[in-house]
């Protein structure tokens, strides 16, 4: 008997480890052998913890399991309580492109056979073929863009540290995962982290690197052993080391941040990598030409660096026919928030964010209307019901105001008071500032102070919140300052009432 139950930080937090126990102790008391695999999770995760029973049909779902669900697993499954049916014919999966998570929650995430035999390498195995000339011309072709959140080409970027001059070059990956409701580089390093690693060794052997690093934010201990194994994994496999037999070199390690929201910015990253303070850097010179350690960088996303294997494997062509406009390919959307349905959805770009809420998630987990959304994390616009036909796509969003982001969206019902997330968003903005510039450092404090007046009913204070957040804007050197007028101008401009309303309670 074959059981896959994830071993996925949001399944544990949610009782999986409880469940995997009472599995053993089952099986143990029926005398069963059980082969009980700790897979990534399939995104659902109103279901985790989530079983799959492998039968001859094909896996089984049951969920959210409780350990007094388990003795039922070794029953009639058909008459099982919380028996979902074969998982690749839930909804949620049928409606999904997924390339990138191709293999989350479907492999063993540290069986180097596995991977392999789920498509695995095959990207790898190709990209050894190419020149580096031929392999940054791929990535520009599939039309890949930074799926951090800047959405800037990765072909161009990779083209700029492969032509740099340099002893040598580095790649490093940013997985310092800091925005809310985003959960897509932890669920991807820890269903399959062979994935990311099969991505930079290709990224290295197009940039001429030959060393790279993970640099995971310490909030993730699963994420960061999954990713210690793996590289062992992946160097016994012939993917690190002299790759795939080529005679070129690519080795990589595991980086652990140490908390600071601000290192997800890439100099800051490259800072703190390098053990200096994780201070933002000015730009220019961009990482791509003087990165770690003054050497030509290139600072990918993991969900960036995780798509070129399948670009590779598939073709450039066969990636960018999926999307909208300049937005190609695929996008992991992550639904949080007060939602019924939330989790990790892959999806081509283009769908309306109102798809996105009331068909994907559901709607609130209320009941209550949705009042707001908000895209991108805390730097993100509050997008009201009013403007829910905008595809998700980087021109669309910003079209509007707005970004995607690194595609985490959360939920507010018709209770959320709008005025108070425009506060948080300043407060939040003053305690993760680096402190390097006057309008991030000075702006997010006064910022709060002037919320403050507004919700006394401070009639001056509102033109000057908009001043404010005109000078954060233009002023400040890194996204943090600079995005922090997204949430609090979406909030001013899209739903007035809350502000009218604290002003005449006064
Ligand atoms: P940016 O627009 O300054 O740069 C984008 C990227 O392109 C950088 O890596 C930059 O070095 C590179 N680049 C620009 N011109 C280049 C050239 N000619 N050659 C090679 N590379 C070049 O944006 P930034 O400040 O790096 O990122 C801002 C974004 O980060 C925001 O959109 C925000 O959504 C996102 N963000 C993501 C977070 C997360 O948790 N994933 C957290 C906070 C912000
Ligand atoms: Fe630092 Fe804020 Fe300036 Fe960015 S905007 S450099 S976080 S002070």
């Amino acid at each position: 008997m074959k059981i896959y139950l994830p071993l996925d930080s949001a399944a544990v937090a949610l009782g999986a480890d409880e469940v995997a126990a009472a599995v053993l102790a089952e099986a143990k008391a029926r005398g069963v052998a059980v082969e009980l695999i700790r897979n990534g999770s399939r995104g659902m995760v109103w279901l985790e913890p989530l079983a799959e029973v492998v039968t001859q049909a094909g896996r089984m779902a049951f969920g959210p399991m409780e350990p007094s669900d388990v003795a039922g697993l070794f029953g009639d499954l058909a008459k099982h309580p919380k028996a979902l049916g074969l998982t690749e014919e839930l909804p949620w999966m049928k409606g999904q492109t997924r390339l990138t998570f191709a293999r989350v929650g479907v492999v063993d995430p540290l069986s180097l056979a596995d991977y392999v035999a789920h498509g695995g390498l095959e990207g790898l195995k190709r990209a050894v073929t190419m020149t580096a000339p031929e392999m940054v011309a791929e990535v520009t072709n599939s039309g890949l863009r930074g799926r951090g959140g800047a959405g800037f080409p990765t072909g161009i970027k990779w083209k700029t540290v492969s032509e740099a001059k340099g002893d040598r070059k580095y790649i490093v990956c940013n997985a310092d995962e800091g925005d809310s409701a985003t959960f897509a580089d932890r669920m991807l390093m820890e269903g399959d982290p062979l994935t990311l690693i099969e991505g930079m060794a290709i990224a290295g052997l197009a940039c001429g690197a030959e060393k790279g690093f993970v640099y995971i934010r310490s909030e993730y201990p699963v994420a960061i052993a999954v990713m210690q194994a793996a590289l062992d994994v992946a160097r016994a496999g012939g993917i690190l080391g002299d790759v795939l037999g080529s005679g070129r070199h690519f080795d990589m390690e595991v980086r652990v941040g140490a908390g600071a929201y601000v290192c997800g910015e890439e100099t800051s990253l490259l800072n703190s990598l390098e053990g200096k303070r994780g201070i933002v850097r000015a730009k220019p010179p961009l990482p791509a030409l003087e990165g770690f350690m003054g050497k030509p960088t290139v600072v990918n996303n993991v969900i960036s660096l995780a798509s070129v294997p399948v670009i590779f494997a598939k073709g450039a062509e066969f990636y960018k026919g999926f999307g909208l406009g300049r937005s190609r390919g695929t996008i992991p959307l992550q639904i949080a928030g007060n939602v019924k349905f939330g989790g990790l959805y892959e999806v081509a770009f283009g769908l309306s964010l109102g798809d996105i809420v009331d068909k994907i998630g559901g709607g609130t987990l209320t009941g209550r209307p949705v009042k707001a959304v908000q895209v991108g994390g805390p730097l993100g616009a509050y997008f009201p019901r009013s403007l829910f036909d905008t595809p998700f796509g980087y021109e669309e969003f910003a079209g509007k105001e707005g970004l995607i982001g690194h595609a985490g969206l959360t939920v507010f019902d018709d209770s959320a008071d709008m005025l108070g997330m425009a506060r948080f968003a300043m407060e939040f903005c003053a305690i993760e500032s680096c402190g390097k510039c006057t309008p991030c450092r000075i702006g997010a404090v006064r910022g709060v102070e002037t919320v403050d007046r507004i919700a006394r009913g401070d009639a001056e204070a509102k033109p000057l919140l908009i001043d404010l957040c005109q000078t954060m804007k233009s002023g400040s050197l890194c996204a943090l300052g600079g995005f922090t007028p997204y949430p609090v101008m979406s909030a001013l401009t899209h739903f007035p009432d809350d502000f009218a309303a604290k002003e005449a309670a006064e």
